[in-house]
């Protein structure tokens, strides 16, 4: 693995993480940036939501990659940069690393523990690969390291994560990416189907109650690093599809009338009243060819599953897009 991490300071997390959270409390409908999920026992919770038997997304979204590593690998030709966004515990990278022959690996993660030992366990098993960690929020222009060759890019963007951001940030997203892997660049991004709500609803509201436990461990994380003094157990974790935005929603929602403090100011919640945490947006092809289209990006091919639940897409970066 090359040199240190390149990461943020401590603090400006800190400060980001409370101006969000302070932001979304006082706003009338309370909402919490989902990034924020992610600290090392989100990341780990995260984990094992991708294992339960409902949470279909994860393993099927494997099975695709598997059949199609070798025909992404045809298409991007040698000596790519990978570079993948949110990689987490990166557990897909060698499925396409695999196949692949990559130049060098560049991923990029807000959770710096989690990205430091997948790493280690990716550099065991590519001991040839040059592996430029990153740690930063990928929903921001991000700065690569100077040694980052600057062409022949490869982004990799798997798990539907474009579903969990609003469209229009979800647009900017995609042409920073296009920005950032060049007009050369490709991108192999993970979207995730629109199905039988109740397939959907179940797929984020489990029966053992892992997702509810992941939505949770953010006043967990509020009470810790802000000085919070929020009720857990008077939260009770809600998912619902929203059929005409295309999406399920995660709420965390007051189980009786409460009030609390986080970092000295003081909130109220009535019963009922919700937290809105997290979008997971789906897609059919015709969405996800316009919103790839919007941010800069032609679709080259198509990859599924036999049941039609998940795709993963391939595109080139169009031309004649600047500005
Ligand atoms: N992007 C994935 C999805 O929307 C993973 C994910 C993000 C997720 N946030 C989540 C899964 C919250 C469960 C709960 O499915």
């Amino acid at each position: 693995m090359d040199a240190a991490t390149v990461r943020p300071a401590q603090s400006d997390l800190e400060q980001a993480f409370r101006r969000d959270v302070l932001g979304g409390l006082s706003r009338g409908r309370k909402a919490i940036p989902a990034r924020w999920f992610y600290d090392r026992a989100g990341s780990e919770l995260f984990e094992r939501i991708t294992a339960l038997p409902e949470y279909y997304p994860t393993r099927t979204e494997i099975g695709i990659l598997r059949v199609c590593a070798p025909d992404v690998a045809r298409r991007a030709g040698e000596g790519r940069v990978v570079i993948e966004f949110g990689a987490g515990s990166a557990t897909k990278t060698p499925l396409l690393l695999d196949r692949i022959d990559a130049r060098a690996y560049v991923p990029i993660d807000i959770s710096g523990a989690f990205l430091r030992d997948s790493c280690r366990t990716l550099a065991e098993r590519f001991p040839a690969l040059q592996i430029f960690p990153v740690e930063a929020d990928f929903m921001h222009p991000v700065c690569l390291p100077a040694k980052v060759p600057g062409d022949h890019r490869l982004g990799f963007f798997p798990g539907s994560t474009i579903g969990n951001m609003e469209h229009e940030p979800a647009i900017g997203l995609l042409r920073a990416m296009r920005e950032t892997l060049g007009d050369d660049g490709m991108l192999l991004i993970g979207m995730d189907r629109i199905k039988d709500p109740l397939v959907l609803e179940q797929a984020y509201d489990d029966s053992a109650g892992v997702t509810a436990q992941f939505n949770l461990n953010l006043i967990r994380r509020i009470n810790r690093e802000l000085d919070g003094t929020m009720p857990v157990d008077a939260f009770r974790h809600k998912a619902v599809w929203n059929a005409p935005c295309a999406r399920i929603e995660m709420y965390l929602e007051a189980r009786r009338d409460i009030n609390f403090e986080v970092s000295g100011q003081h909130f109220t919640m009535d019963a009922g009243e919700t937290i809105h945490t997290e979008n997971s947006h789906k897609y059919d092809e015709a969405s996800a060819g316009r919103i790839l289209r919007a941010g800069g990006w032609e679709p080259v091919e198509t990859y599924g599953d036999a049941d039609g639940l998940f795709m993963v897409i391939l595109a080139r970066a169009a031309s004649g897009q600047e500005g």
